[in-house]
């Protein structure tokens, strides 16, 4: 039996290292629209914007691209409390800052914690908690970020009725907490089992495995002996193959999946979603919305409300269907600001604001156009958002997840990176017809989705390793498959119930066979 206490510990862990990426990605949101902000930095626009609110995307990347090193050297634990200390220190630059070099600055050391964070929190999750919770544990990674990118946002508009510059400074301020939780509560968190494993410490590994899987720390446990073993193997295996992981990542085998998985994630940034997150403010404004600040904060609400459907149904959805769906629906709620702000809007008079297309009296337009934007964030929640996360780990075999995984969200970083930065300049010298690139985004990540993305639910690794390497149906590849893993499911079940009745020499020999057929579900 799992220890609950550890559990719920574990799950709280997912929500800080989360929470630090919502803070990340709406620091800017609220305070960008306020005059304290433009005043004290010099009404920031276009490309000082760009360069502003991209500055913690760019130390997100570097972060997550560190991340696979620094986490194999230090372990897992303390890179990560590397990481909530370098978000202090960014977080005190940042709230300090006298001017726009110092808040980039700022900005950046902060990103360089959400990248390991968001790279190294999953993983150390995922080799500390049993097999069965682990998909639902990346899952509760999202449900956080929206959380922390919603109370980051309502902590900023409370603080935009202060006059001074603590209007924003404070909000930088405060963001340190759950960073000094996480650094702090770690201390009592034990090293990751693989990881200690890896650097050859293997009695501590099992005296890890005895305190995460048994009641009583008992090193004899069959659950413990069994994990324990799992992971001897694994090991012995990389060893004996002296595979380097890195090289495998791109062998011919592979290098399919990690490409997707790299896709997935750019594909997520691509939708639009953080035009939305970052500058819905602007959007707002030049669709003719004068308390854009209040009408936004909206959208953070259903962004975290509706990331709860897809948590608890997304294994039954399915991933394509979620890939698939979304893009098509998001992709038109684009199409739709786009087109009304072509047609109902005309250029803005007043020069130095940060779009230059306003729909002035056309209050029908102006409504459709925000109830596009709450549907847009929605129909992401229900979709890319929880399965972009998800699906990456699903694709790859368990002795390249961590690096493969890493990849694929310092593609996310560069991708987010990129649009942060291009955004701003776009929406004052394109203006509508930026939404009407991001719909296309939408419609060529359907078409490579179709193509490119076998559906993973219920299948083994050994499936989709075939499906990689020669195709399927087009039928097969929405249904997934229905009956393939049954045997396995129920072997799995018999061990996670039945472990008493089984002796030890058997249930590590299951446990073995399980792991190599389904450790693709972890
Ligand atoms: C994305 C973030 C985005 C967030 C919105 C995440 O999956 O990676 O960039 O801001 O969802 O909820």
């Amino acid at each position: 039996m799992v220890r609950l206490l550890n559990v719920y510990t574990i799950s709280a862990f997912a929500a800080l290292g989360g929470a630090l990426f919502g803070f990340d990605i709406s620091s800017m949101s609220a305070v960008i629209g306020t005059e304290q902000y433009q005043n004290y930095y010099g009404n920031p626009l276009g490309m000082r914007q760009g360069a502003i609110t991209s500055a913690m995307a760019g130390g997100s990347l570097v972060g997550a691209l560190s991340s696979s090193f620094l986490g194999d050297r230090l372990s897992r634990k303390v890179a990560i409390q590397i990481g909530a200390a370098l978000w202090c220190i960014g977080s005190a630059v940042q709230s300090a800052s006298n001017g726009v070099v110092m808040l980039v600055i700022g900005l950046a050391l902060a990103g360089l914690c959400v990248g390991l964070t968001s790279s190294l929190v999953p993983i150390y999750q995922s080799e500390i908690v049993p097999r069965k919770i682990r998909g639902r544990i990346v899952s509760l990674q999202q449900f956080a970020i929206t959380w922390g990118i919603m109370v980051q946002y309502f902590i900023e508009y409370g603080c935009s009725f202060l006059e001074s510059t603590a209007s924003f400074r404070l909000p930088w301020a405060i963001q340190t907490v759950p960073a000094v939780v996480l650094f702090v509560g770690l201390f009592w968190f034990p090293r990751s089992p693989r990881w200690l494993a890896s650097k050859d410490r293997w009695d501590e590994a099992l005296r890890v495995l005895a305190f995460l899987r048994s009641a009583h720390n008992d090193v004899n446990a069959p659950l413990v002996l069994a994990e324990y073993k799992e992971i001897e193997d694994q090991i012995s295996q990389e060893r004996e193959e002296e595979s380097n992981s890195y090289r495998e990542l791109f062998s011919s085998k592979i290098r399919k999946r990690v490409l997707l998985s790299m896709a997935i994630q750019m594909w997520s940034q691509l939708t639009g979603i953080n035009v939305m997150m970052y500058y819905i403010v602007y959007i707002l404004e030049s669709a003719g919305i004068a308390n854009s600040m209040l009408a936004s904060s909206i959208q953070y609400i259903i962004n975290m409300v509706m990331t709860i459907p897809s948590i608890l149904w997304a294994d039954k959805w399915g991933r394509r269907p979620a890939f698939l769906i979304g893009a098509i629906v998001m992709g038109f709620w684009l199409f739709l600001i786009g087109g009304l702000l072509m047609h109902y809007g005309e250029s803005n008079r007043v020069l130095d604001q940060p779009y230059t297309w306003i729909i002035v009296g056309h209050h029908a337009a102006t409504r459709i156009i925000l109830a596009s934007a709450y549907l847009a964030v929605a129909t992401f929640a229900l979709s890319w958002g929880p399965v972009s996360w998800m699906y990456p780990p699903e694709i790859v075999p368990l002795r390249i997840r961590a690096k493969s995984v890493a990849l694929a969200t310092a593609s996310n970083w560069a991708s987010n990176f990129a649009l942060g930065f291009a955004v701003p300049p776009l929406l004052r010298s394109i203006q509508w017809r930026l939404f009407f690139i991001f719909g296309s985004f939408n419609m060529a990540a359907f078409i490579h989705v179709w193509f490119a993305a076998p559906e993973t639910k219920q299948r083994t690794l050994e499936e989709l390793g075939e499906i990689f390497e020669y195709g399927e149906p087009l039928w097969k590849s929405f249904l997934g498959n229905r009956r393939g893993s049954n045997k396995l499911d129920m072997l799995a079940k018999d061990i996670e119930i039945g472990v008493s009745k089984i002796n030890r020499s058997e249930h590590v020999k299951m446990k073995h066979v399980i792991s190599e057929d389904t450790d693709f579900r972890s």
